[in-house]
């Protein structure tokens, strides 16, 4: 069964990992034997309808959580940290964080990085808060950083990111996603590091790969490039509802199967 000290001293296996944002796709998540479940502040776009993951609030990934760890078993749940509920102030960081594994049975979090996490990172593990961290493309930025762009396409900036991945494992993180970065770049932080890398849009040279579990089943209305659709399950979601319709529009459902009558109470009126 996997653990974040399995996940940290990942052998020559692949480390796979998914997103879910509730407990039924948890469990069907869970059931194929993935490593790890992120509860990715994705939930904004993925399933809140919201424009980006700035707005989601951490009561959302709060609930968001509880949901995908009642489900889950074997694999390490991580709950997403959203913007701003960490960073800022680091006791209110690390209430925001241990809520997490205190009320929603998370075995982890996952924090967007920068400088501004190093210490807050440290502080976590000592207080057995386990860390994700997160470097490369980091949408929380998105303003900042004007798009959602490639990230360390320039030799300093590829450097900074070395760095920072360099101290993010230093302070005790367990392991690193890397969002949209290039392949090489990828392959030579993940050389560099002894915790495993966990790349999207990051090419084949990290420990393993992470994608939006919705991209995958091909329900996200539109997706990023470096995504791959593995089911069309928008197509059997609108055939199901569309026959829904039909059969009540037509009388065909309920059928007779589907309906009791109650020899026992005569008729009302
Ligand atoms: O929120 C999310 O889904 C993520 C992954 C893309 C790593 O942060
Ligand atoms: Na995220």
């Amino acid at each position: 069964m996997p653990t974040v000290n399995t996940v940290r001293e990942h052998g020559d296996e692949p480390v796979t990992m998914l997103t879910a944002y509730d407990a039924p796709t948890a469990k069907v998540v869970d059931e194929a034997g993935v490593d790890l479940i992120l509860v990715g502040d994705s939930v904004g776009n993925a399933a809140l309808g919201y424009e980006d993951t700035l707005p989601v609030t951490v009561d959302e990934i709060a609930s968001t959580t509880g949901a995908v760890a009642r489900a889950t078993e074997d694999a390490v749940v991580v709950a997403d940290m959203p913007f701003l509920s960490f960073g800022a102030d680091l006791a209110e960081s690390v209430q925001n964080c241990g809520r997490m594994l205190k009320e929603e049975d998370a075995d982890a979090v996952k924090l967007e990085c920068g400088p501004h996490t190093v210490e807050l990172t440290e502080r976590l593990t000592d207080l057995g808060i386990p860390v994700m961290a997160h470097l490369g493309l980091t949408p929380q930025h998105v303003n900042q950083l004007g798009g959602m762009f490639r990230q360390g396409t320039e030799q300093e900036a590829a450097e900074r990111m070395l760095d920072l991945a360099r101290e993010h494992e230093a302070a005790g993180a367990f392991s690193l996603v890397l969002e949209h970065v290039p392949a090489n770049v990828a392959g030579d932080i993940t050389d560099a590091l002894d915790i495993p890398t966990i790349g999207i849009g990051a090419g084949p040279d990290t420990d393993g790969q992470v994608l939006v579990v919705s991209d995958v089943l091909g329900i996200s209305e539109n997706s990023p490039p470096f995504s791959k659709q593995f089911g069309d399950v928008r197509s059997e979601m609108e055939r199901a509802i569309g026959d829904y319709v039909n059969a009540v529009e037509s009388g065909d459902f309920p059928a007779e199967e589907h309906s009791h009558v109650e020899e026992d109470v005569d008729d009302l009126y």
